[in-house]
């Protein structure tokens, strides 16, 4: 890897000597520095100036100046440093990777795909101990404000420049019905709101995506009922109850037979999932391993959610 005819046997610790003395642009206050004697400095300077078969210093009255070759080694030195530092960082990751901590907070909604997602990334790192914590919007920017938790998942950051946010999967809001459900063709949100709505509790993420959509629209639907979870809002249409406006995610086979997902116009409401920390807070390695894990896994996690044709909406509208 070395040229050995310029190296010789040139020790690192040669390098920080002689970095030491190009700082101080004098031997005896780098000897002050590096608890050594001038002579024992002066000597390692000698050999490495033979080692590499150059003039590194040149006295200057009491200090010594660099020659050109000093400077370049100078450089060489300070650029080995970062290489160096660089790699016992990689150390220290793969080593926290072995044995880290990793404590994640999403929202109730991102229960459909995150902990499958969780247990591929810990089947690759088996020594991660993982803590996740699942509740609604409020409850996780409230951990979020609290510095909780390494990494947090919803689908609409608070607008704060301290806060990192990085999209990476579609997150479409769609209208839920019972399977059996006329619903009149090319329909509006205003055609059916005289239906009976199953809406999310305040503080939800989905339920404040709705809201701003109905305020968007000026739609009001007078008909509602706050349900504070997907599941039993999904039994709910199921059974008959009403409609629903939930994440797509929230949709699988096992619902076709007794719901189905109408084509309205202005749906789906399109929203994105983001990855959020604290732009001040090193992610730990375990954290950042998994940051990276979901933003190159993206595509698969969207085949994880995709649903059959069946249960799509025919025709994706604009945001209306
Ligand atoms: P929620 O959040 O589970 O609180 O409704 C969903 C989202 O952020 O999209």
């Amino acid at each position: 890897m070395f040229d050995r005819r310029r190296t010789g046997h040139v020790t690192l610790r040669q390098l920080e000597i002689f970095e030491a003395v190009a700082r101080a642009e004098s031997v005896s206050r780098a000897a002050e520095t590096l608890h050594l004697t001038q002579p024992a400095v002066s000597l390692q300077l000698k050999t490495l100036a033979e080692a590499v078969g150059h003039r590194l210093t040149e006295p200057v009255g009491r200090r010594i100046r660099l020659t050109q070759a000093g400077r370049d080694l100078a450089d060489a030195c300070r650029e080995l440093a970062a290489v160096w530092s660089r790699f016992e960082a990689r150390l220290d990751d793969v080593a926290a990777l072995r044995r880290g901590r990793l404590r994640v907070s999403v929202v109730t909604t991102a229960k459909y795909f995150l902990p499958k997602a969780l247990g591929r990334f810990v089947q690759l790192h088996p020594g991660i101990e993982v803590e996740l914590e699942i509740q609604n919007r409020d409850g996780v920017l409230e951990r979020l404000r609290e510095r909780l938790d390494d990494i947090y998942v919803m689908s609409a950051p608070p607008q704060d420049a301290a806060i990192e946010a990085e999209s990476f999967l579609p997150n479409p809001l769609v209208v839920y019905a019972p399977r059996g459900f006329a619903a009149p063709p090319n329909a509006t949100l205003q055609d059916l709101a005289k239906e009976r709505f199953l809406l999310r509790e305040p503080g939800s993420g989905t339920r404040m995506a709705v809201d701003e959509h109905l305020a968007r629209l000026r739609v009001a639907l007078p008909n509602r009922m706050t349900v504070g979870s997907n599941e039993a809002i999904k039994q709910g249409v199921a059974g008959g109850l009403g409609l629903a406006i939930l994440s797509r995610h929230a949709f699988s086979e096992a619902d076709l037979p007794e719901i189905r997902i109408l084509d309205v116009k202005g749906f789906p409401i399109e929203r994105e999932w983001h990855i959020v920390h604290w732009r001040d807070q090193k992610l730990p390695a375990a954290a950042d391993a998994f940051r990276r894990y979901l933003l190159e896994h993206a595509a698969e996690l969207r085949g994880a959610t995709e649903t059959s044709p069946a249960a799509r909406p025919r025709r994706r509208s604009p945001r209306g």
